[in-house]
C-alpha cells in the first residue's frame, strides 16, 4: 500500500512501526539524492549502529568506530584475485564433505545448516586461512560452527532491540546479549592459535609458509591494528570481536542467499532444465573437466549463473528496505517532495515491492531463473548482472555504501552452484511436489523456509 499510493507518486511517508526510530520510507526516485547526501547529515554509519546494536552485543567501540569493516572494503578485491583457487579448493572439500560421495543412494540434506557451513568454510578461507594455523582452522567445522553461534547471539541481541523503543534499551540490551561473552570466549580460545602466529609474524619472530606474508583479511586487519589501535591489536578479546563483526557482514546474508539459491535452482527446473544449462554453461566456461582455473573472465562469462543469482536476490533478498540511513542533521533534512526528514528518523526505501515492480519486470512475481542471461562476451558493461546495484535491483543497497562484499558473493555462489551441479543430482524431497516451499516475511525480513530439507546424489563420473 505504501509502495502504491506513496513510493510510486515519488513521495515520503511515514509508517507505523514498533521499532525505535521514526521510520520514513523514501520513494526509488529518491535514490541518487539519498546515495548523494554527506554523512554528517544522513548517516549510513549511524544507521547500521541503531539497527545492529553492536554497543550491547560486543562492545561500543565496534560500533562506533568500524575500522575492521573499512580494512576489509579496501583490501577485499585485492585479496579475491589470488584467492581463487583456495576458496575453490574449500568449496569443493565443503561440499563434499556435506554432501557426501555415494553415487547409488539418495541423501537427505538439512539445506540450512548445508548452506551456512559451506558459505563459512569458504568464507574463512579468505577471512584468515592462508597460513600454517589458519588454514586448518577454517576448514574446523567447530570452529564455523562458534563464529555462526557469535553471530546469531548478535542476531538475537539486534532483534529484540529492533523491537522495543529506545527508552527500554538499558534493560533489553544486556538481558539480550547475555550469552555473548561466553560465546566470544570460545571463538577467541580457536582464535588464539593463529593471532599468536600473526603477532609472531609481525614482531618478526616467525615467518609465513615459504616466506610470504599471509594473504588474507585476518593479517590486513592485525597489521592496521597493530599501526593504528596498537592497545586493542595486543588484546585477543579486541581482535575475536573485530572478527565477530567481520563474520557478521560476511557469513550471514550469503548463507541465506545461498539457501535461497538452491531452493530456487531446483523449484526452476522441471520448467527451464535450469540444472542442466548451469552444467552446460560450467563445461563451456571452465573446461569439459571442469577444471578450468577460476578468475574474473570466467566469472563474467557465468551468464546464466548469474542470472540464476540475480533473479534469487530480487525475489527473494533478505532486506525489506534498503539504502538506510538515519538522519542527524540537528535541524533535519529536507526530501526531494518537500517533506522535512525530522533529525533522528530513519529513511529507507522499499526494496522488495520496487524489485517486484510490474512496470519494471514482466510478470514479476514469477521466479525466471535466465530473465538477466545475456551473451557471453557482452558481460563487462551490462547493467544487469548480480552485482550491478539500481533503482530497481537494491538488495545490495546502492551508491557509494553499496556492499562491497557482493563480488565476493558473486564469487563464492558461482563456484558453489557450478560444482554442485557438475557432481550432484538434485531434487525436493517427494512430499513437495515439486514446489519450492515459500519464505515469509518476518519484522521487514524474507526468511528462507528453515526447515527446507533437499535430496542429492552424487553422479558417477
Ligand atoms: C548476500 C550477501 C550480502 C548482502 C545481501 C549484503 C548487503 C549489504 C547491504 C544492504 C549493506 C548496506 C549498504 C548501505 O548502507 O548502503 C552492506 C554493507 C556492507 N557490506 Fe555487505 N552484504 C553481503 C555480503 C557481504 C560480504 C561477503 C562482505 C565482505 C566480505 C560484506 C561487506 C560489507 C561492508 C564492509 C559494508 C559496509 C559498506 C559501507 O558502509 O561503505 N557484505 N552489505
Amino acid at each position: 500500500m505504501a509502495y502504491q499510493n506513496y513510493s510510486k507518486k515519488d513521495r515520503s511517508v511515514l509508517v507505523p512501526v514498533f521499532g525505535p526510530n521514526e521510520e520514513i520510507l523514501l520513494p526509488p526516485s529518491a535514490l541518487n539524492w539519498l546515495c548523494k547526501q554527506p554523512d554528517s547529515q544522513i548517516s549510513s554509519l549511524a544507521a547500521q549502529i541503531d539497527a545492529i546494536q553492536l554497543g550491547y552485543s560486543l562492545g561500543n567501540k565496534y560500533a562506533y568506530d568500524p575500522w575492521g569493516g573499512y580494512v576489509t572494503k579496501a583490501a577485499l578485491n585485492s585479496i579475491m584475485e589470488y584467492s581463487y583457487e583456495a576458496v575453490y579448493d574449500e568449496v569443493r572439500a565443503a561440499v563434499d564433505a556435506w554432501l557426501g560421495k555415494d553415487t547409488e543412494e539418495w541423501k537427505e540434506i538439512e539445506l540450512f545448516s548445508a548452506c551456512r557451513l559451506i558459505v563459512g568454510r569458504a568464507t574463512q578461507r579468505l577471512t584468515l586461512g592462508d597460513s600454517p594455523e589458519g588454514h586448518p582452522l577454517c576448514q574446523d567445522q567447530d570452529f564455523v560452527t562458534s563464529c555462526y553461534g557469535v553471530l546469531d547471539g548478535m542476531l538475537d541481541a539486534a532483534g529484540y532491540l529492533a523491537g522495543c523503543r529506545k527508552p527500554f534499551w538499558p534493560v533489553v540490551g544486556p538481558w539480550a546479549s547475555r550469552h555473548m561473552s561466553k560465546k566470544i570466549k570460545d571463538l577467541a580460545t580457536r582464535i588464539k592459535p593463529v593471532y599468536e602466529e600473526r603477532m609472531g609474524m609481525i614482531n618478526g619472530k616467525t615467518a609465513g609458509a615459504d616466506g610470504q606474508t599471509p594473504r588474507d583479511i585476518f593479517q590486513k586487519i592485525i597489521s592496521y591494528g597493530v599501526k593504528e589501535r596498537p592497545r586493542e591489536a595486543k588484546s585477543l578479546d579486541n581482535i575475536t570481536r573485530r572478527i565477530a563483526v567481520l563474520n557478521f557482514g560476511t557469513m550471514h546474508q550469503t548463507s541465506i542467499t545461498l539457501h535461497n539459491l538452491l531452493l530456487n535452482m531446483i523449484g526452476s527446473d522441471a520448467e527451464y532444465d535450469t540444472i542442466s544449462a548451469l552444467r552446460d554453461e560450467g563445461r563451456e566456461v571452465l573446461g569439459e573437466d571442469g577444471e578450468g582455473a577460476w578468475n574474473k573472465t570466467v566469472l563474467n562469462n557465468m551468464t546464466h549463473a548469474d542470472s540464476l543469482a540475480r533473479e534469487t536476490m530480487r525475489l527473494h533478498s533478505f532486506i525489506g528496505r534498503t539504502v538506510q540511513r538515519l538522519i542527524v542533521a540537528p535541524e533535519g533534512v529536507v526530501a526531494p517532495d518537500g517533506v522535512r526528514l525530522p533529525h533522528g528518523a530513519m529513511v529507507s526505501i522499499l526494496a522488495h515491492q520496487a524489485q517486484t515492480d510490474a512496470e519494471t519486470y514482466e510478470d514479476p512475481l514469477t521466479f525466471q531463473p535466465f530473465r538477466f542471461s545475456r551473451p557471453r562476451g557482452q558481460s563487462k558493461d551490462a547493467q544487469s548482472t548480480f552485482v550491478s546495484t539500481s533503482a530497481s535491483y537494491l538488495g545490495f543497497s546502492h551508491g557509494r555504501h553499496a556492499c562491497p562484499g557482493r563480488f565476493l558473493v558473486d564469487t563464492e555462489l558461482k563456484m558453489i552452484m557450478t560444482y554442485l551441479v557438475r557432481e550432484y543430482d538434485l531434487e525436493f524431497p517427494e512430499s513437495y511436489n515439486k514446489q519450492r516451499p515459500q519464505n515469509t516475511w518476518f519484522s521487514g525480513f524474507g526468511i528462507p523456509p528453515l526447515d527446507a530439507k533437499i535430496m542429492v546424489r552424487r553422479r558417477k563420473a
